[in-house]
């Protein structure tokens, strides 16, 4: 252990660690952000750009968090201050307070999930959109909500391994094999041609798009986990040589691919009940209103996929919400020197209270997830990226610490586009988030 941080928790495997990583990629953000801003961002187009940020812009800046959560040992703020000193702290701090937020309006949406996996077993009934209005406001909002923060907070408590390694090795495998259940029935539905079409054909006009550019890098960022600290504080919990370029492919790559799936499945369910004309609301609940309307409509089948689906989505959710409990748990522990058991039982209880007002407004819950997803992750992603090309003494050894042969010869220009093309890239969207708010 190479920062004489002995206490520090450590992953079991290299398998968990990735798993877990991409457990927190792998969300919310995948299967019901995804198919409704590649929806608004015309569908194909926005999935090809959405490709090209993840793997030129999101990997070297999931790449950049590993080395600066590796080589300081350190949750952010803790792992800023190391490497950057005093000037850098408020960005630690900001990587903290981001997914503080995002953990609060997504705990509210998996409780939406969760109230929908009950439905499908007793059947869905009722008008779509009277029910998501039942289920997302007032008190069932609010206790659902609950439900899933105690459970995140349980789980956050009982440490690295025992709690969010073991947790992703079991939930993980069983996602994939859901997902890819759910994309073989969605391809038998009758409008599934229709669905593919509109997914898969990109019009080259929407391919140069400057707002749907932004859109689709904004949104890699946030599947990705990134710029919020997460894979910081994952990384600090490694104490062997990952090779960081590969687990940042691996992570992403299968990031990216839940999120494609997540459209095979989505698309094609929508096109076959004529719902398309719903595509364009990018509206919170779309998804939410438009896929149990789907299955409602298919009678017995819909209730077991209907339950499969949104099973799918709860596990998805949870693994994340995981890591962005974790973020703030371990910052309490580095900080304040606190328990891993108080700093849960603090952070979980002032989430808990903090998501009654996204569960009890809509309105509220949107501007967060713009506030969060438009500018706090951009941010955070650009600190993350300056820091680690620009102000960490040797980014390079680190990088190279475990890389194989073949990966450590990309070191060299990985460094480049690290240092220069991301912080460009990432400060015009930025700025442009920024002035548009
Ligand atoms: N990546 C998660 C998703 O796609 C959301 C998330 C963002 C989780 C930031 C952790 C940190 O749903």
């Amino acid at each position: 252990m190479s920062s004489g941080n002995s206490s520090r928790e450590y992953f079991g495997s290299k398998v968990g660690f990735v798993l877990a990583a991409a457990g927190s990629a792998v969300g919310l953000g995948n299967m019901w952000r995804f198919p409704y801003q590649a929806a608004e961002g015309g569908g194909a187009a926005f999935v090809v750009l959405y490709i090209l940020m993840t793997f030129l812009i999101g990997v070297p800046i999931m790449t950049s968090e590993f080395i600066i959560g590796r080589s300081a040992k350190r949750s952010p703020i803790g792992a800023f201050r190391l490497i950057g000193g005093r000037r850098w702290v408020p960005v630690g701090y900001l990587v903290v307070f981001a997914p503080f937020l995002i953990l609060v309006y997504f705990s509210v949406i998996s409780g939406w999930t969760l109230r929908y996996a009950i439905d499908a077993i007793s059947g869905f009934s009722g008008e779509p959109a009277i029910r998501f209005a039942e289920i997302s406001s007032g008190t069932p909002a609010v206790l659902y909500h609950l439900i899933l923060m105690t459970v995140t907070t349980v789980v956050v408590m009982r440490g690295v391994r025992a709690g969010i390694e073991r947790a992703a090795l079991i939930l993980m495998p069983v996602l994939l094999v859901l997902i890819i259940a759910l994309v073989a029935w969605a391809a038998t539905l009758p409008g599934s041609a229709q669905g593919y079409e509109f997914y898969l054909s990109p019009s080259i006009d929407d391919l140069l798009e400057p707002s749907v550019i932004k859109q689709a890098a904004a949104q890699a960022f946030l599947s990705l986990s990134v710029g919020m600290g997460v894979m910081i504080t994952y990384a600090s919990y490694l104490d062997r040589g990952n090779d960081l370029t590969q687990e940042a492919i691996t992570v992403s790559l299968l990031d990216f691919s839940v999120a494609f799936l997540g459209g095979l499945i989505v698309f094609p369910v929508i096109f076959a009940l004529g719902l398309s004309d719903q595509l364009g609301e990018s509206t919170i609940g779309a998804l939410f209103i438009s896929i149990p309307a789907a299955f409602t409509e298919m009678g017995a089948a819909g209730q077991i996929v209907g339950l499969v689906f949104f099973s799918t989505l709860l596990v998805a959710a949870l693994t994340s919400s995981f890591s962005l409990l974790e973020v703030v748990v371990a910052s309490l522990m580095d900080e304040l020197k606190l328990t891993r058991k108080k700093s849960a039982l603090i952070a979980g209880t002032v989430a808990a209270v903090a998501g009654i007002l996204p569960a009890s407004s809509q309105s509220a819950l949107g501007a967060m997830d713009k506030l969060a997803g438009d500018v706090f992750v951009v941010a955070g992603a650009l600190g993350s990226v300056l820091l680690a090309g620009w102000v960490l003494k040797d980014p390079a050894t680190e990088l190279l610490k475990g890389a194989s042969k073949f990966l450590a010869r990309t070191a060299p220009g990985l460094l480049f586009v690290i240092r220069y093309v991301v912080p460009a890239f990432v400060a015009i969207v930025l700025w442009s988030n920024i002035s548009w708010f």
